[in-house]
């Protein structure tokens, strides 16, 4: 009998530490594929940082013909604000109401010098206005650029005092030393179902706007966590469609497939400028008074900064393309 029970408690161990091991081998398994399953998507993000713009163009392109021209009902912008509640016709004329921003917000951008400004805005001119007479804005040629970062936004406001600002444009001052001015390519122009005429470019030398953003957002710890735009994202805004276009009597056949006249357009302004190469050599700290003041030549305070890092002093920023 002492045998028999021996037997039985010890058999009863060594199921016990059977089932241990093998729960333990279980979860220890499903430790490892959850955790490789995490790590997965950082394979992901070793995708270089052109192949990520170019694919985030490729999405932006393909919304026109998914959501349609929504600017022709009741577009937003891409911050979200009505385009109705932004523009009125005085006198015939396309003015922008401003709005005075509370508290101003504070924008980082890179400035596009009117070298290569006013070309592109030739072109879109060219292209949009006999067809847009008094529902197309055109961004101010002067005032061309690439928002990058935040210091504060309409969505998440931080207020600043005069102090804090100053420390801010210090800050961002620092940052531009550290940059090397862009050499960058027009990778292609295309237009938001909200009707923004946008240019979308990638980097063919100088410091990446990934990395411009980053460097911004450890200089200005306040800024708001959220961001308005994509990190990778490199665009410039040249005008905003507020209606549907007129035509002449001799293209009126085209008025039946809008969305398809958007497209032909939108090509033919490509078949211009897709390829343009432009210089990038200021970063600009810019406190906007009025809602979207850079876009609405509005009420702002603007510090200009020079990219002034050489390439042999931050070499690991300068991954020209195809090597990165
Ligand atoms: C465009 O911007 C420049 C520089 O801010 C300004 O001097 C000019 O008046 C603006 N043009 C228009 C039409 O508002």
């Amino acid at each position: 009998m002492a045998r028999v029970r021996n037997w039985w408690s010890h058999s009863k161990t060594v199921v016990l530490i059977w089932l241990t091991s093998a729960l333990l081998f279980y979860f220890g398994l499903q430790f490892v594929l959850r955790n490789s399953s995490l790590n997965y998507p950082s394979a992901v993000s070793t995708m270089s940082d052109s192949e990520r713009r170019s694919k985030l163009y490729d999405k932006m392109e393909s919304d026109l013909n998914e959501h349609g021209a929504a600017f022709l009902e009741h577009g937003e912008t891409s911050q979200s604000l009505s385009l109705s509640d932004l523009f009125t016709l005085k006198d015939g004329i396309v003015t922008p109401v401003l709005k005075a921003a509370k508290p101003p917000v504070r924008a980082n951008v890179l400035y596009l010098s009117t070298e290569f400004s006013v070309p592109i805005s030739e072109a879109v001119r060219s292209i949009f206005s006999p067809y847009f007479d008094k529902v197309i804005w055109f961004q101010n040629s002067s005032l061309y650029h690439f928002s990058m970062f935040h210091a504060s936004h309409h969505i998440t406001p931080v207020p600043a005092t005069e102090v804090e600002i100053e420390g801010e444009a210090t800050a961002v001052e620092a940052v531009a030393k550290a940059l090397c001015p862009l050499k960058i390519v027009l990778d292609r122009v295309l237009l938001t179902p909200t009707g923004v005429l946008l240019g979308c470019w990638q980097v063919a030398s100088g410091t990446d706007p990934v990395t411009i953003r980053a460097k911004l957002r450890t200089a200005l710890p306040r800024a708001p966590k959220n961001q308005l735009y994509d990190n990778a994202i490199l665009h410039t805004s040249f005008a905003r469609l507020l209606g549907p276009p007129k035509f002449s009597p001799t293209e009126l056949h085209k008025a039946s497939d809008q969305l398809q006249f958007f497209h032909e357009l939108v090509t033919r302004l490509n078949n211009i400028i897709r390829g343009f190469e432009a210089d990038v050599s200021e970063l600009w700290y810019v406190e906007e008074y009025d809602v979207l003041a850079l876009a609405l030549n509005g009420r702002m305070k603007v510090r200009r900064f020079k990219l002034a890092a050489s390439k042999s002093e931050t070499s690991e920023d300068h991954k020209v393309e195809g090597k990165a």
